[in-house]
């Protein structure tokens, strides 16, 4: 099993590169599927979920080739294929976004139930409505999610919850579907408005990404495209918040600001200062870290997947942090792990009372959810001594060369693999 150990602390100084964002990366690859044609996308992650979509996709008869180490080609001409193999789909949660593009390009599909990170109940009611609504019929059966339509026809759609996957899903339902589609109630994830402008470039016709209320006009066709992926919101939240936890001064390349505007403002109330540039942001931290109260909320709120790395940085906060999770019902459990290593949490339901300031030490830690084990691993660069830390492949998801961009900034990291144990022959 491999491990990251990290000795601490290190301030984090220098310059980073942000990636291209996860969350839509993991809805634009399957997006391929609609088009008449080859796509180029630019600024593709380097990471386990997208390798994971890229299988699913050749599986289903598409062709992958990277044409440079972010650049991938995807042609989807010859895709035959309707079912997506239980044991990749299981895998990661954008899986169900082969739903809406097979729904869409082959009348029907299958896809087993979606896997993903463990916050508690993760209902996909909402995508069902909505292909429904669109006229398809949808069962779940021995496990897999199962569409069906002989026309998809455009509907007014009110979601009851806001929700990424399924304004995703269901505009990806709708974009060819006769007629209007309306939805209303929409999560405004900047990944969102990537994936409207991604499928406009194909010859979608969508208004109103970013906003509550989305309009989709069925098209006949969409053609082939070259897109290039917004850079990973979280991924530099990830950075800012690790530069301010370290006391430390890095410049994070590659971002759109106002994507960051909710991070930022908690950093600078946490003591932090950060500077704003066209397509950088600077973080560096000299004074101590106060208390901030935050709830996570959809965007434009405080995003949910910076939660655990903020929690991390109030321990170390002076005074009392109140931090509320609104979005996802069981976001805390991770808390056990920066309280071995010294860090003073209470959690109640969905609120979690943060007592800081405390020193972190080095303890054996694991990482139990992707964003939960960054944040563990924040916490390890500002603790004294040797941290190891378990389950890093839940890290490696969503972080693209963590190890080396830390590195890079001077922190002391390496990953080890525990050598196997062989038992001696049986006599
Ligand atoms: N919900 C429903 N019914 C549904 C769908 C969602 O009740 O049909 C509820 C959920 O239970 C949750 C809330 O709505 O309480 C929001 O869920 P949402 O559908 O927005 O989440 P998601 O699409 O499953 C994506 C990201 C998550 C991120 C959330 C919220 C991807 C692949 N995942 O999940 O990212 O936390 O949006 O922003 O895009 C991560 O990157 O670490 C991660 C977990």
């Amino acid at each position: 099993m491999e491990k990251f150990v990290v000795e601490g602390p290190a301030p984090l100084q220098g310059e980073v590169t942000i990636s291209g964002a996860k969350n839509a990366a993991a809805a634009i690859i399957p997006a391929t599927i609609l088009a008449q044609g080859k796509c180029i996308i630019e600024n593709i992650p380097n990471i386990s979920d997208i390798t994971v979509l890229f299988k699913i996709l050749r599986e289903l008869g598409a062709q992958v080739r990277m044409l440079d180490k972010s650049t991938v080609e995807i042609d989807t001409s010859y895709l035959t294929e309707p079912v997506v193999p239980y044991d990749l789909a299981r895998c990661m949660r954008a899986s169900y976004y082969l739903l809406g593009t097979l729904l869409t390009r082959c009348n029907q599909a299958s896809v087993s139930m979606p896997g993903g990170c463990n916050f508690g109940v993760r209902p996909i009611d909402q995508h069902m409505k909505g292909f429904e609504a669109l006229g398809a019929s949808v069962s779940i059966d021995s496990g897999m999610i199962n569409v069906h339509a002989d026309m998809l026809l455009g509907a007014h759609i009110y979601f009851d919850v806001v929700s990424v996957g399924a304004t995703i899903n269901v505009m990806l339902a709708s974009v060819k579907a006769k007629g209007i589609t309306i939805l209303e109630n929409c999560a405004k994830e900047p990944h969102i408005v990537d994936l409207a402008n991604f499928l406009n470039s194909m010859g979608a016709d969508i208004r109103g990404a970013g906003t509550d209320v989305i309009k989709i006009h069925g098209v006949d066709l969409l053609h082939g495209t070259t897109y290039s992926i917004i850079p990973d919101q979280i991924e530099a939240g990830t950075y800012m918040v690790a530069a301010a936890v370290t006391g430390g001064d890095v410049l994070i390349k590659n971002v759109i600001p106002k994507h960051l505007e909710a991070i930022t403002e908690k950093l600078e109330k946490a003591g932090a200062q950060v500077e704003e540039y066209d397509d950088s942001v600077r973080v560096c931290r000299t004074g101590k870290l106060k208390k901030v109260n935050l709830k996570t909320m959809p965007h434009p709120g405080f995003p949910t997947d910076m939660q655990p790395q903020m929690t991390a940085l109030l321990a170390l906060a002076n005074g009392t942090s109140i931090v509320t999770e609104g979005v996802w019902d069981n976001r805390f459990r991770y808390v056990d792990e920066l309280r071995r290593m010294g860090a003073h949490i209470q959690v109640d339901g969905k609120v979690a009372v943060v007592e800081g300031p405390c020193q972190y030490k080095a303890a054996p830690v694991r990482a139990v959810d992707l964003r939960a084990g960054v944040a563990v691993l924040i916490a390890a660069m500002a603790a004294e001594g040797r941290t190891e830390i378990e389950n890093i492949e839940y890290i490696e998801r969503g972080y693209e060369n963590i190890v080396e961009k830390l590195i890079g900034l001077g922190a002391k990291i390496h990953r080890t693999v525990e050598p196997k144990i062989t038992l001696p022959e049986a006599l």
